[in-house]
């Protein structure tokens, strides 16, 4: 990881990438009490958009430490917060854990897939990760696939992972390895990407 970043933006052909701000907050807020979208993130949600600002202000700061990649997900075309993805480098500089979420209306159209796809791209050619991982709950297929279209593959099931809602949920947790990432994905770059490194650091 860098000492810091500036600016990222990714665009494909379905989405653009762009680091989240405090002010996405609405957008998020609306989007995130639809409880279709919380009942498979391990994170009960925000009690209030006051929260999830403060919650972004503070990813805000991370991102120009290059802790912690917190990107908001656009439609290629129309801007607004549509969804969230997160690269964060929590144990090792190299490991990428990541995790993410959509709104509803833009579920199936193939967005997740291809925001990480993104983020990959991001992660092991811009930013040297040796691996990427995701934890899913073993009820969340979707989410799966969208990590299985993308080359990660299963390596188990974390039993009892996670408490939710007074039970207890198993995880599958699926990594994606620098060696099939350019194996598989090498071919790939966003329509456009903007990013710019912290200076003199
Ligand atoms: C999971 C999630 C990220 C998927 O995003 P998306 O943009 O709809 O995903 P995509 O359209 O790129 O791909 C979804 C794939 O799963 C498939 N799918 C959808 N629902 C499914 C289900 N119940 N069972 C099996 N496959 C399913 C779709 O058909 C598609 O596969 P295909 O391209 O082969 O047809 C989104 O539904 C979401 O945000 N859910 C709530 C939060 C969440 O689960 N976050 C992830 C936590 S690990």
């Amino acid at each position: 990881m860098p000492a810091g970043f500036e600016h990222i933006e990714l665009v494909g052909d379905k989405v653009r990438l762009r680091p989240i701000r405090a002010s996405d907050a609405v957008d998020a807020y609306r989007l995130l009490t639809d409880d279709a979208v919380l009942a498979n993130l391990a994170w009960d949600g925000p009690a209030s958009e006051a929260e999830i600002a403060d919650t972004y202000a503070r990813w805000e700061t991370e991102f120009r430490a290059g802790e912690h990649c917190a990107l908001a997900i656009e439609l290629a075309d129309k801007p607004g917060m549509v969804g969230c993805i997160n690269a964060r480098f929590p144990r090792h500089p190299r490991q990428a854990d990541i995790g993410y979420w959509l709104g509803v209306p833009h579920w199936n159209q193939g967005c997740m897939t291809e925001a990480v796809r993104l983020v990959c791209y991001l992660s092991f050619k811009h930013l040297d990760a040796a691996r990427a991982y995701a934890t899913v709950f073993t009820r969340n297929m979707a989410s799966r696939k969208v990590l299985e279209k993308n080359g990660f593959s299963v390596d188990g099931t974390l039993r009892h992972h996670v408490f939710k809602r007074g039970e207890f949920v198993d995880s599958w947790f699926l990594t994606l390895l620098r060696p099939e990432w350019e194996t598989g994905w090498e071919w790939f770059s966003p329509r456009l990407e903007n990013i710019v490194f912290a200076r003199g650091k």
